[in-house]
């Protein structure tokens, strides 16, 4: 059946990442440029549930694509797991007479988005937020180039001072339970080993190839490790390296939240005004129930069952390729 959405809420959820702000402008731009009203929703599902939300126009985002963060600000709401919640934020909806919601977010965010629209069969599009390039239905999800640029300037700068002290550094990258920061931003630095969720890494062969020989005549060494790892952290690592070579000067660095951080990249730009145009164009198509990603440099709508259920493929591939490099 043909809806007829004139009034559409959008609102960013989970944790923040750079580029939101630019597709919640090309959300506001492409809205006003089709004739629809557009109402921001603080908070992410929390202001849903409390009815924070806010009319805006093509002038409330002047600005705002070179910023990082989301202005709509963001939580990882608790409410919303509840029936109670998603009825209250369904009331709230309706009580502002919106037709159409878009979610700006990562897994938590469509997980939530699933349900919500089937207990109400109410019109939503997703669009992929979330550093950790962990969404399958697109190529990049925003905010993952911006952190892979953030992670390979930081250990620009550690391989500086690594090589200056011969140390071995670990440095933990996020990515939740997903190795693509890790993998990316590991090869694009030129780190001698990357560790990953995702990829069985044998301790005994990470320790023997930072051995004198195994390292072939290098002085000092780099080492990414994903969080969410089964040998554990960055410092786990570490200190394992650490028993094995009791001479070695090892250090450990952890990025954090500098990578969720900062000036969307020009990917994360350009992915993000495309895909915020998408989600509105979804809804003059009559869509619902899918996320809007880029594959292939092609806008692709993928249904939200698919997305929550089918873990995104990392491309192994590169661990060939760094050994290769590593020589
Ligand atoms: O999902 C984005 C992410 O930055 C993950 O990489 C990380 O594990 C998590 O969020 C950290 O969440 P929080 O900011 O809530 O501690």
């Amino acid at each position: 059946m043909s809806r007829n959405i004139k009034k559409i809420a959008v609102l960013t959820s989970g944790g923040d990442a750079p580029g939101m702000n630019a597709a919640l402008r090309a959300v506001l731009r492409a809205g006003v440029y089709y004739g629809k009203e557009v109402i921001g929703v603080y908070r992410g599902y929390e202001g849903l549930i409390e009815g924070d939300m806010k009319a805006m126009d093509a002038r409330s985002v002047a600005n705002i694509i070179n910023r990082g963060g989301t202005i709509l600000k963001t939580t990882r709401s608790k409410g919303f797991l509840t029936a109670d919640g998603r009825k209250q934020a369904f009331d709230n909806l309706k009580k502002n007479e919106v037709d159409a919601l878009i979610v700006i977010g990562g897994d938590g965010t469509f997980r939530g988005a699933t349900v919500f629209e089937n207990e109400f069969d109410f019109p939503i599009i997703g669009l992929p937020g979330t550093i950790d390039n962990d969404l399958s239905g697109t190529d990049f999800t925003i905010g993952f180039d911006t952190a892979c640029n953030t992670v390979i300037h930081a250990v620009d700068a550690i391989r500086d001072t690594a090589s200056s002290h011969n140390r071995i550094f670990f440095i933990e990258v996020m990515g939740r339970d997903c190795g693509f920061i890790a993998l990316r931003s590991g090869i694009a630095a030129g780190v001698e080993l990357i560790v990953i969720p995702e990829h069985h890494t044998n301790m005994e062969e990470l320790i023997k190839s930072l051995s004198k020989e195994g390292r072939n005549k290098r002085s000092s060494a780099l080492v990414v490790v994903a969080e969410g790892g089964k040998f554990g952290n960055a410092a786990d690592i570490a200190k394992q390296v650490k028993v094995a070579y009791p001479d070695y000067d090892t250090k450990v660095t952890v990025l954090g939240h500098i990578q969720r951080g900062g000036s969307p990249s020009c990917t994360d730009r350009e992915i993000a005004s495309r895909m915020g145009v998408a989600a509105v164009e979804g809804f003059l198509q009559n869509k619902s129930g899918v996320m809007a990603g880029i594959i292939n440099s092609k806008i692709v709508y993928t249904p939200f069952s698919d997305i929550v259920n089918t873990p995104k493929p990392i491309d192994l591939d590169i661990f060939r390729i760094n050994e290769i490099l590593s020589v």
